[in-house]
């Protein structure tokens, strides 16, 4: 099957000069990217699952919210004040930086009444939309802040005076510094005391733009044209300095990231891509053209993909760029998510900021290039571009040639950079793929801290936020990345909004909808054996013998570190061997003959399996047990021979050390309650007696072992700590005699943990834990057999059906002319003719078929609107090359939908087909 696909067109680099999506590859390429996803999704791509899952209630997160104040999603961190300035609705707050639950200011800013009612006059909600959502704070220097809000849909900004936090109240006009709609994506950056910000600027919000706002220079803007600004969703700007060190005397630049609907391709509907777009900090528009316009300004293609399956993450919903000491250093990364969100899959994928500069310096222009009357194809721009290069800063070299500013610029290159904003080289991810795949989140919000863990390594931690209001953080080791937590930061599921991050204060701050959440940035504290903390493989967090406590290194005195346990491949060999356990840590549980015990194991990792052993060997089938929720075992109806005991292990493989590392979790005797009046053997001698051979098969094992005992790590799992844990819960496991029998247990004990702290994922996690199993699996080759005989025969019954309504072509019509033998098409004839040219023409067809493009392909179908997968689906099957013998698409049935763009002028008499949607009056 010809897998060629969007992913390929996408990262197109060949010499085509239209990215194109061929033809007669096109509905194989459809079915191709989807049974890509399924393929992804039913199988186990490259994702990973986090090890430790933190919920809410065990976490003592620092909180802040107010009563009806709602909106927390504007952040703004203060190293110097020590706070944390927060933009809600109406509202703003100085918080403590080290503490939020600590107001230590709050103003409040409302819209009054007469903007109210003209809101409200315009169709807008009085209760939602015209009201002030605070969207902007931003230092000015160190006395104010400037700040902006929706102010009912009529945006103003005003500035904050820190010392008394009081506002001017002399507001300004907000237009394009701030969103009209507190629900439209919108970024900005203060820079030098400039505001740069990518908005919409008007009502509607149909208008796009990128502009500056400065005190002393006149305002700078984009050209209102879909070449520059095409539908764009901000995310991120951020300002790349160049220190004025450089000495070609480069200029600062500001990058924006958004996701835009493509001009380059053509598809159904709108096909989503991300861009990077940069201004030169020093721009002053043109003289004559592009007068108080960016002369700067250029974009390009963001790719983060999975080629190998056809997949393309195609929104970009956040950016942060991590800026290093040397600017070859700095690294931009990125959280992606595919248009087809119900995929769900999440991408981190990170840049190189050389490689960006390298796009922006020396990639070759795209350009509109009309073909024949109406339809305009943008393709790669092959001449000569003028110069000074467009779209360039100035430096020296055009310094020397008297250009010193942009209001120098020649004309010619002035025009050329109108007309060609776009790039056609893409800025391709650091290793071609992306750095992290997850599957059934959303992430929304990215920060990265680079962190020199006691190796001497400095690896870059991961901080991503979910709309679940979950936190992931991960770490890259040698390209192999490890989530190494999730962390419900906020009590509901609801998405985070804003995440920033304080080296200073090593916390993490959380904007959302309901209120600003603090965490640490990690918990080492709650790893509560050797073992647990190294097989974390968290840079944070060492394991301190001395105190026999898990801690983070940055509190560590420097002395200290050197006598510190960390090993980020997680290689717990490294713990000391802590073999003292001894029975009476094991708990006693003694319950009634009959009823049901709970032996709980609270492991915490999400990658390790779950052991029982009773009496000292595992255990196998066996119909009594049954696994609980929580690692826990549960026993139905003890009997006699049920006494012994138990233990919970926790088998953990550290791919990176390429070791299982097997730990003891919980211990337990359990024992029956025998009654008192008949007294039989006396239960005490008989729990002596199972004590006695628990303790002998204990030192069995430990001496001789079972599996691989020397290289298995019995680490202090039972040291006090642990074993506290374990056996933590509030609720007495045993004498539950009241518990209702539960169902007939499973007769197979899979140990198979089922972490996830996400409350809404119910979608299928993987069932194995085992990287050996995240790959493909011939098992899964006969279920994608299955699933593409599914395909096949959905895709047989929509041929049928749209033959039968004669939404198909002449082929179609011909057998359905010839099955129903009746209703001849007026235009029939016609088609005839047209058809007859079009097979003379087939083998010159099947290069011009490949231009064949996407967009046209709805019209025929007369369903114009398609813009969903769905609809991408069914057309993708409706158009299936079948019906024009896998050769020749032929022209749209007569009396079909009026096609609205006619793609080309095309004269079956005096020329040869070339494009097989050409309308039916065209031929
Ligand atoms: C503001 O918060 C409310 C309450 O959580 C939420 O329903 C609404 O969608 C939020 N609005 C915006 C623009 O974020
Ligand atoms: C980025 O690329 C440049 C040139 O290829 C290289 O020197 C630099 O180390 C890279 N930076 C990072 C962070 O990978
Ligand atoms: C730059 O301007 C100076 C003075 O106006 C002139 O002498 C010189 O020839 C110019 N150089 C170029 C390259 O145009
Ligand atoms: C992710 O977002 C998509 C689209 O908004 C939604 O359909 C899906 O349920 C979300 N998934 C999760 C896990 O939140
Ligand atoms: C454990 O050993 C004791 C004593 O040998 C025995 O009575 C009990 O039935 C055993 N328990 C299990 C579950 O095998
Ligand atoms: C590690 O343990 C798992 C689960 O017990 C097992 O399937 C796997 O084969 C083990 N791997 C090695 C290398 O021992």
């Amino acid at each position: 099957m010809n897998q060629y696909s969007l992913a390929e067109a996408m990262t197109d680099k060949g010499n085509f000069t239209v990215p194109k999506l061929p033809e007669s590859n096109m509905g194989f390429g459809v079915l191709g990217v989807f049974l890509g996803l399924l393929l992804e999704v039913s199988t186990h791509g490259p994702h990973a699952v986090p090890r430790t899952s933190w919920r809410h209630q065990d976490l003592d997160l620092m909180e802040f919210s107010e009563p009806d104040i709602f909106n927390y999603s504007t952040l703004l961190l203060s190293e110097r004040r020590d706070a944390l300035y927060v933009g809600a609705r109406e509202a703003i707050f100085e918080l403590s930086k080290k503490n939020v639950t600590v107001k230590n200011n709050k103003v409040q800013w409302t819209v009054a009444e007469s903007p109210m009612v003209m809101c409200t006059q315009k169709g807008k909600s009085k209760e939602r939309d015209c009201l002030n959502y605070i969207r902007v704070l931003q230092a000015v220097d160190d006395e104010r802040l400037y700040v902006c809000g929706t102010h009912a849909f009529q945006p103003q900004c005003d500035y904050l005076n820190l010392a008394d936090f009081s506002l001017d109240r002399r507001p300004e006009d907000g237009r394009g510094k701030c969103s009209f709609d507190p629900s439209q994506s919108f970024t900005t950056v203060m820079v030098d005391g400039e505001l740069y910000s990518g908005t919409a600027y008007n009502f509607l919000g149909s208008e796009p733009i990128i502009s500056r706002y400065s005190p002393s220079q006149s305002q700078l803007r984009t050209e209102y044209s879909t070449s520059w600004l095409n539908e764009p969703s901000f995310v991120f700007a951020d300002v790349i300095s160049e220190g004025g060190s450089r000495a070609d005397g480069e200029d600062d630049k500001i990058y924006y990231f958004f996701t835009e609907v493509s001009v380059e391709y053509e598809f159904f509907g709108k096909l989503l891509i991300p861009r990077v777009a940069r201004v030169c900090k020093g721009d002053l528009g043109g003289q004559r053209t592009l007068q108080k316009k960016w002369t700067s300004f250029l974009k390009a293609k963001l790719v983060c993909s999975m080629p190998e399956l056809n997949f393309v993450f195609n929104v970009v919903h956040d950016v942060f760029i991590l800026k290093g000491a040397e600017r070859r250093d700095t690294v931009i990364y990125g959280v992606f998510t595919s248009q087809w969100g119900n995929v769900g899959l999440s991408a981190v994928c990170a840049y190189n900021m050389t490689a960006v500069e390298e796009v922006f310096s020396k990639g070759k222009f795209m350009q509109k290039a009309t073909v024949e009357q109406s339809q305009t194809k943008w393709v790669r721009y092959n001449g000569i571009p003028p110069s000074p290069r467009p779209g360039a800063c100035i430096n020296n070299l055009m310094r020397r040639q008297n250009i010193s500013s942009s209001l120098h610029l020649p004309d010619k290159t002035l025009q050329f950079v109108k007309d060609h904003p776009l790039l056609e080289d893409p800025v391709l991810p650091v290793g071609n793929r992306p750095r992290l795949i997850t599957k059934d989140v959303n992430y929304t919000q990215i920060v990265v801290e680079r962190v020199r863990a006691l190796d001497g390594n400095i690896y870059d931690v991961i901080f991503t936020g979910t709309d679940q209001g979950v936190l992931h953080k991960s770490v890259v080791y040698e390209g192999e990345v490890h989530i190494v937590e999730e962390t419900q930061l906020l009590k509901n599921s609801e998405s985070i909004k804003n995440l920033l991050l304080s080296s200073q204060t090593r916390s993490l701050y959380a904007g959302s909808d309901s209120g600003v959440v603090q965490s640490p940035t990690a918990f080492c504290g709650r790893y509560l054996s050797c073992g647990d903390c190294v097989l974390a493989r968290d840079p944070y967090c060492a394991w301190d013998p001395r105190a026999a406590a898990c801690v983070n290194i940055f509190d560590a005195p420097s002395q200290k570190l050197r006598k510190l346990i960390q090993s980020l491949n997680g290689d717990a060999d490294k713990c000391p061997s802590d073999l003292s356990l001894s029975l009476k840590d094991y708990r006693r549980v003694t319950v009634k003959p009959g009823s049901s015990a709970e032996l709980p194991c609270l492991g915490h990792s999400n990658l390790a399996q779950v052991m029982w052993k009773t009496n000292g060997s595992a255990l196998t089938e066996a119909s009594r047990f049954h696994l609980v929720a929580e690692h826990g075992l549960l026993i139905y109806s003890v009997a006699p021979e049920d006494q012994g005991q138990y233990e919970c292990w926790s088998v953990e493989w550290a791919p990176a050390a390429g070791k299982n590392f097997t730990r003891l979790v919980a211990g337990y005797v359990l024992a029956l309650d025998l009654p008192r009046r008949a007294p039989p053997p006396p239960p005490p001698a008989g729990r002596a007696t199972a004590a006695t051979t628990a303790q002998e098969a204990w030192s069995t094992r430990a001496a001789a072992g079972d599996g691989k005992p020397d290289r298995a790590l019995l680490t202090s799992a039972l040291a006090p700590p642990s074993f506290t844990a374990a056996v933590r819960f509030t609720s007495p496991p045993q004498t539950d005699s009241s518990l209702t029998p539960p169902p007939p247990p499973s007769s197979t004990i899979k140990f198979q943990p089922k972490p996830h702290l996400l409350p809404s994922s119910n979608a299928p996690r993987p069932d194995s834990r085992d990287p050996a199993a995240e790959y493909l699996q011939r098992s899964n080759s006969t279920a994608l057999l299955f699933l593409f005989l599914l395909f096949f025969l959905l895709f047989l019954a929509a041929l049928a059906y749209n033959c039968y309504m004669r939404y198909l072509p002449a082929p179609c019509l011909r057998l359905r002319a010839a099955l129903l033998g009746s209703h001849k098409s007026a235009h029939q004839p016609e088609y005839r003719a047209c058809e007859a040219g079009l097979m003379e023409s087939a083998s010159a067809s099947t290069a011009a078929a490949e231009k064949m493009t996407m967009t046209e392909r709805p019209t025929q179908n007369g369903s114009q609107t398609a813009q969903s997968v769905r609809a991408l689906r069914d057309t993708g099957y409706e158009t299936e090359p079948e019906c024009g013998n896998g050769q020749i698409p032929s022209g749209t049935a007569a009396g079909d939908s009026p096609t609205q763009e006619k793609p080309f002028d095309v004269d079956c008499e005096s020329q040869p087909i070339q494009f097989a949607d050409a309308d039916e009056p065209y031929c």
